[in-house]
């Protein structure tokens, strides 16, 4: 099969198209002909050899595809070989196959393309995950996005309205302030021109907000502390401005507030199945009634990875960047 190569960390140049044996499904794993591979945040780190894959799982780019069943392993039930099918994978979504636990599937939502599907599965499971299991956000409460115009922004903003959530956002633009408008958010911080924490202290009326996910870390840490109400959740997912940060503990006391810090990809395959479970039955219906979609900036032949990259990197891109398959 083709697949995307590197032979060392590096700048998107080292990814190039090579072949290579077919993946082979194991007892519980289907194999999936590729149709489409969703390109991450963290894929650009693993080129760089800054976020190295988990032990056994593939050395190839790629967390997330849509295809087809291509083969099922011992076990399986439930996935024949040609259904539709997008998934989380562990590794090894920017090649023409590859396999994954069966717990990491999902069907694709009713009126979306294998394209579509395939910018769902990495950004879905971590915003859910944190919106849902560990922010424990509810209808009425209000949430602060960093990265608002990302593929986990532009998804954020629209799951937490679809729970009824009050949005707010920190973006590097007016381009991107427009567009996180357009899928829903209730107000727009544009970090270069405004201060986020005194821009919330007045939208909030000195309240501040419940949630806040943050995918930029070092000096927004403390920042956020003094955006957050009471009982306030932060929850880490990424580091984009620093690993390191000095943090006042006396809000966290004062506020009571939580800081919930997590990895989609660490996570077990049990723990993988029960996200895969809660968003068929809550988040899948939104996607089929077109209330949630997915917001794809562009695509790219799997051939051009590096090219994907390259835009990524460039930061100008709004929503997700996706890889097709040819002959899929
Ligand atoms: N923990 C997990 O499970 C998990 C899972 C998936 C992704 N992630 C992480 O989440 C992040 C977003 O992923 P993605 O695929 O959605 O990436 P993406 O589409 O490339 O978006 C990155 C965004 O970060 C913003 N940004 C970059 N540096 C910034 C800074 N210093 N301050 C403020 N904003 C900054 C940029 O927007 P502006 O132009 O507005 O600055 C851009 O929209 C990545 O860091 C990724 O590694 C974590």
């Amino acid at each position: 099969m083709k697949y995307i190569d590197m032979k060392e960390p590096g700048g998107p140049d080292v990814l190039i198209c090579a072949e290579r044996p077919e993946p082979v499904p194991g007892p519980g794993e289907v194999l999936i002909r590729v149709a489409a591979a969703g390109v991450n945040g963290p894929d650009l780190l693993q080129r760089k050899g800054k976020y190295p894959p988990p032990h056994g799982a593939s050395p190839i780019l790629g967390l997330e595809v849509a295809g087809k069943i291509a083969a099922t392993g011992a076990g399986v039930t439930g996935w024949s070989p040609g259904d539709k099918v997008c998934a989380l994978v562990p590794g090894g979504g920017y090649a023409e196959l590859v396999k994954t636990p069966v717990e990491c599937c999902l069907p694709v939502p009713e009126g979306l393309s294998l394209t579509d599907a395939a910018a769902l599965p990495e950004t879905f499971f971590t915003v859910w995950f944190n919106l849902n299991d560990r922010g424990h956000l509810k209808a009425g409460e209000s949430l602060l996005i960093h990265g608002g115009s990302s593929g986990i922004g532009t998804t954020a903003i629209q799951l937490a309205k679809a729970m009824g959530a009050k949005v707010f956002v920190t973006v590097g633009s007016e381009d991107k302030a427009r567009a996180c408008a357009s899928f829903g958010a209730d107000h727009v911080v544009n970090y270069r021109e405004q201060d986020f924490v005194q821009e919330i202290d007045r939208l909030t009326d000195g309240n501040g907000v419940d949630v806040i996910l943050d995918m930029v870390g070092g000096d927004y840490i403390g920042r956020d502390l003094q955006a957050l109400a009471n009982d306030g959740r932060l929850l880490s997912i990424a580091m984009l401005g620093g690993a390191k940060a000095e943090v006042d503990i006396m809000p966290f006391m004062v506020k009571r507030l939580t800081w919930s810090g997590s990895t989609i990809r660490a996570q077990s395959t049990a723990s993988k199945g029960r996200i895969a479970a809660s968003l068929r039955e809550t988040v899948w219906p939104w996607l089929a009634s077109g209330s949630v979609k997915p917001v794809i900036f562009t695509t790219f032949p799997l051939s051009e990875a590096a090219d994907a990259h390259r835009l990524m990197e460039g930061g100008q891109h709004i929503g997700k960047v996706v890889l097709t398959v040819q002959g899929t």
